[in-house]
């Protein structure tokens, strides 16, 4: 039953067991998971809580599903010295309390882990860490294919895949090397000249093919759809334009509070942690052209043509197109909560923005003109995630002598969390002799019509390194570009001497701050 999609045939009343009728072949099939080279994961920050939180738990999933190949091994490395069974019981411990251990399959999966202690700056240590993988691949035929996940500090970045290029181990199919692949965790520096200078340092080294920059937002299920919703349909491409299109919102609300990110955030701030990423990886894809093919350079390269096509913000009016706030306290789900500047770690004189609301506009025939208000936030009243395509209202009311002229507009949402749905508004009729409209919503919900197994984002992740497709993840090119665009305002916003005055404090639980922005500044 697990495989298999309900239908319900209303005419007959039948209740009819399908397998997904149009593709004709099982849910769990979707996974993807196809035959992949063997190879060896190398965690580099596997004492950390990004390994024991998503990593760990994502390849264990994956092992349980059948997802990674039939030979292969994890090397967790660190700094802290551990023993190979210390290092399992840490993994197992992880998969405890996040609940997702299956004590039988456990023991099989934590033979294939091994603990290297490491240290980043030291050549030594990266040779003898090329001599074990080595020896690892002639025991268990994993092919010298590896991938090296950077679960470190950023500033790590660099260092590491240095260390790497010199230890031989970027260098594909030579010194007993097949394939290598790097993973780099965002922030890909913290503006345009550190993420070339970044970029430069492991290109030094790695090949782009070698390179995955992550994006979390894109290995969502309902983020990939934004896609197929658009280009496996024919009927919303021709309404997709500044002809029909009125405005489009990308929000990325968020209940949470910087947790105990302080040290991060606190240089970082909301454009570095969610815009130059996240966000401008929802406008890209709401944006973007069809390109010829689903492959992942053909999609890169029409994402990368929409952030070329960003109008420049003028500095000089910043105003009028960026709303920056900061959380005060307030209440969360009825608990009280405390404002950023009180937060752990956090300076009370902080000017670090927790809340953004920017308009941009795409400098293209699609899009000339409407704007795209993105707004993205923590301590907001709701966690929510969406894309919101508001169209234009009805060129002529045949209907304004009984209604007047306000017929509200159609709106689709694309709705990622927590409403992982589409919605579509649109005008009916109330029953009765007067004319009297009302708006309804046709309603998709995406687990309606799936029962299989679904991939958590760090899994989707995780099978696209180890097949070596790069579709999801960004480029270079995008990464840069996307930098030049925000780079003017973070300039502007922190050396300006009113900086203080740029900010509006909002009360947790709130929307964000009452200011508002122009909604078509000229
Ligand atoms: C991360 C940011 O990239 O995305 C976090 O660093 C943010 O600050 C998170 O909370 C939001 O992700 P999601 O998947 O919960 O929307």
């Amino acid at each position: 039953m697990d495989d298999k999609i309900i239908h319900q045939d209303r005419s007959m009343g039948q209740v009819i067991e399908a397998i997904t009728p149009d593709l004709n072949i099982r849910p769990k099939d979707c996974l993807g998971v196809k035959h992949s080279d063997p190879g060896t994961i190398v965690i580099m920050g596997a004492t950390g809580d990004l390994t024991a939180r998503k990593l760990v738990p994502a390849l264990f999933d994956l092992y349980l599903n059948g997802g990674l190949p039939d030979h292969f091994r994890i090397v967790g490395c660190g700094r802290t010295k551990l023993s190979d069974s210390e290092f399992r019981n840490k993994m197992q411990d992880a998969l405890n309390v996040k609940g997702v251990m299956d004590v039988l399959k456990w023991p099989a999966f934590a033979a294939a882990l091994n603990y290297r202690a490491i240290d980043y700056e030291n050549p030594a240590s990266f040779m003898s860490l090329a001599e074990f993988l080595r020896k690892l691949d002639q025991k268990y035929t994993t092919g010298g294919n590896r991938i090296f996940y950077l679960a470190i500090p950023p500033s790590l970045y660099q260092p590491v895949a240095q260390m790497l290029g010199q230890a031989g181990l970027a260098k594909e199919n030579r010194n007993g090397n097949g394939w290598s692949r790097i993973v780099v965790e965002k922030p890909f520096g913290r503006d345009l000249k550190t993420a070339v200078a970044l970029n430069q340092g492991i290109q030094k080294y790695f090949n782009e093919h070698q390179i995955f920059r992550i994006d979390h937002y894109l290995a969502k299920e309902t983020v990939q759809n934004i896609l197929m919703f658009r280009f496996a349909n024919a009927i919303f491409e021709p309404i997709w334009n500044r002809r029909y299109i009125d405005h489009i919102r990308i929000t990325a609300a968020e209940t949470l509070g910087v947790e105990h990110r302080a040290g991060y955030y606190e240089a970082a701030g909301v454009i570095r942690d969610m815009f130059q990423n996240h966000m401008m990886q929802l406008l890209a894809l709401t944006a973007m052209e069809p390109p010829s093919r689903f492959e992942s350079d053909r999609v890169r390269g029409e994402k990368v043509k929409v952030f070329r096509s960003l109008r420049p913000f003028p500095v000089e009016q910043l105003r009028k197109y960026i709303v920056l706030g900061q959380y005060g306290q307030g209440k969360i789900d009825n608990q009280p909560v405390t404002g950023y500047r009180e937060e752990p770690g956090i300076s009370p004189n902080s000017l670090t923005p927790t809340f953004a609301r920017m308009i941009v506009f795409i400098d293209n025939w699609r899009w000339q003109g409407v704007p795209f208000y993105l707004t993205s936030g923590k301590r907001l009243a709701r966690k929510v995630t969406e894309i919101e395509i508001q169209f234009k209202g009805v060129p002529h009311s045949m209907f304004r002598q009984t209604l007047g002229e306000t017929i509200v507009a159609n709106r689709l949402i694309l709705g990622i969390y927590p409403d992982e749905r589409i919605t579509l508004t649109f005008q009916t009729k109330n029953p009765g002799a007067r004319v009297c409209l009302h708006s309804v919503t046709m309603d998709f919900s995406y687990d309606q019509n799936y029962t299989g197994p679904i991939l958590d984002a760090y899994e989707k992740v995780l099978i696209d390194c180890i097949l070596g497709d790069q579709m999801l993840f960004w480029e270079q090119d995008g990464v840069e570009q996307c930098w030049s665009f925000l780079t003017p305002i973070l300039n502007e916003c922190e050396t300006c001497g009113n900086r203080e005055e740029m900010l509006h404090f909002y009360e947790a639980g709130s929307w964000g701050p009452k200011h508002s922005i122009e909604s078509k500044p000229g």
